[in-house]
């Protein structure tokens, strides 16, 4: 707020993440939001994470109607507006790829949060060591290929950098051919990366080169707004409250399951 230059008195909507996500984590968002709205008498609105996410994305890129490939640390998911919900069209069967990028981490030794880690060994190599790619239909899963890691980091035969450059270059083709797969399915012309692992510079030049053979339009949201922020809630907030969303402070208990398909879109 300092950096904004708001003040207190300047805020006319309270909004908060409801949902999904870890439950302590979303009752203190909630607890804060709660004392806030009865304490400034102002209106709340509790959004959908994931929701958020996308929108944001819509808001930097100016995209009216993408396919979103949301890939986060507990999410990865493809997802579109169909008959008035973002539908899931795609998504990993067992871990998001953040989470998957932060355990070959913990194999590795690289510390928290190794996704950037990862990218940087992996543009010192250009050798590919065979991994296994797991993709049905436009659902697609990890846990084999983490696995199948493991057995090569315990075997030490092969470079921390070679290992990092032949996971992006798998995990990422196969978040790419799911995507081609959604485009090639709904008939959509624009493609939105966004969530945190959206910052990583090779699957943002996979999905453009996709994009540009597809003839379809691509972008990425900003790297401050790709992690969670609390601006994408606050923009989530203004576009519900401002299409007529009215929420009651009883009504905000938080939801950990939110699924980003029970959500009426109707600010659109
Ligand atoms: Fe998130």
């Amino acid at each position: 707020m300092k950096k904004a230059k708001v003040k207190l008195k300047d805020i006319d909507l309270i909004a908060f993440a409801q949902g999904p996500g870890l439950g302590k984590c979303l009752r203190v968002g909630a607890v804060a939001a709660r004392t806030l709205a009865s304490y400034l008498n102002k209106p709340i609105i509790g959004v959908n994470h994931c929701v958020a996410h996308i929108e944001i994305g819509k808001l930097t890129s100016k995209f009216k109607d993408p396919i979103t490939l949301y890939v986060s640390g507990a999410n990865t998911q493809i997802l579109a507006l169909a008959s008035g919900k973002y539908r899931v069209f795609g998504e990993t069967l067992d871990t998001g790829v953040g989470n998957f990028l932060d355990s070959l981490g913990r194999v590795m030794d690289l510390g928290f949060p190794a996704g950037p880690k990862i990218e940087n060994l992996a543009a010192k190599s250009k050798k590919y060591i065979e991994l296994p790619y797991t993709i049905k239909g436009m659902d697609f899963s990890f846990s084999g290929i983490l696995t199948k890691l493991e057995q090569l980091i315990k075997s030490k035969k092969y470079k921390k950098e070679d290992l990092c450059y032949s996971t992006q270059e798998t995990v990422f083709a196969i978040l790419t051919e799911a995507t081609e797969r959604a485009i090639a399915h709904i008939n959509k012309n624009e493609v939105l990366l966004t969530g945190g692992v959206a910052a990583n510079k090779r699957l943002q030049q996979m999905l453009a080169t996709m994009a540009k053979e597809r003839g379809v339009k691509f972008a990425v949201v900003p790297k401050d707004l790709a992690g969670d922020n609390g601006a994408m809630i606050a923009w989530q907030g203004i576009l519900e409250y401002g299409a007529g969303k009215q929420q009651s402070i009883k009504n905000t208990n938080t939801n950990q399951n939110w699924r980003t398909d029970e959500v009426e879109v109707i600010w659109v």
